[in-house]
């Protein structure tokens, strides 16, 4: 049976496996370019993430010039500045891998925002301002947020990305400075906000899997509360 057909085999349920697992936070790239092929096919993995009535809202914008690049990585890097200022830094941590961890993230982050724009590959992930959601004779019904069906796509992108060796970050800070960043890029105002502004390259460092907190800590099963260990 093909893999079109659902059955994969078990070597290529593993690997699917290996690569969700290791999808983590890239934010050190080498200059290596990334072929716009690649960056398409990433994006027709995006395409296929689900979204509320099928309604598929989301645009991108793939950043590949180094001018607007530069341009767009100077707006990020105020914007991260700004709320890095904002962070406190905790005083205590629970073991030396959490400090470890978390410094590492700091580290990281600033490094990003100081080099953006030598990141091959920038890409926008555009929503749109529309009205969503719905209203019967009893008034308006939740049905969810519109952004519930465009961060499918980001994360679809970035599991893609991965297959073919890219390193990216799912930021959304760069959203301080939408406004600056419509203007660089075209984007008429008022109609969209940014979701998410993935850089995409390759890794300087190696995939590895992220520190999460056990899954049996945070799964209850058929009553909230009664977990198995
Ligand atoms: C909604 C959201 C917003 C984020 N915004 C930023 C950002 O602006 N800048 C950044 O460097 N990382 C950002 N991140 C990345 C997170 O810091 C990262 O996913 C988290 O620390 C886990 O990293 P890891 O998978 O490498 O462990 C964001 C992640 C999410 C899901």
């Amino acid at each position: 049976m093909s893999a079109s057909t659902g059955d994969v085999g078990a070597s290529r349920t593993a690997d699917v496996m290996d690569h969700i697992m290791t999808t983590r936070a890239m934010r050190r790239f080498t200059d290596e370019p990334v072929d716009d092929a690649v960056v398409l096919e990433c994006l027709r993995a995006a395409q296929q993430g689900p979204s509320g009535g099928n309604v598929q809202p989301q645009q991108y914008v793939v950043v590949t010039d180094p001018d607007v690049r530069s341009r767009i990585a100077h707006w990020y890097r105020r914007a991260f500045l700004r709320y890095e200022a904002t962070l406190d830094t905790p005083t205590e941590f629970r073991s030396e891998e959490d400090r470890t961890s978390w410094e590492r993230t700091r580290a990281a982050s600033h490094h990003l925002a100081e080099h953006l724009a030598e990141v091959p590959v920038l890409v926008v992930f555009l929503q749109p301002i529309i009205p969503w959601g719905s209203a019967d004779d009893d008034g308006p019904l939740d049905i969810g947020r519109l952004d519930a069906s465009v961060y499918p796509a980001v994360q679809n992108f970035c599991l893609a990305a991965r297959a073919h060796g890219l390193g990216t970050a799912l930021t959304t800070v760069i959203r301080v400075h939408s406004e600056e960043v419509f203007a660089e890029l075209g984007i008429p105002e008022g109609r969209y906000e940014i979701a998410a502004l993935v850089p995409v390259g390759h890794p300087t460092g190696r995939f590895g899997v992220a520190r999460r907190k056990p899954v049996e800590a945070v799964t209850h099963w058929n009553r909230f509360g009664d977990r198995r260990r």
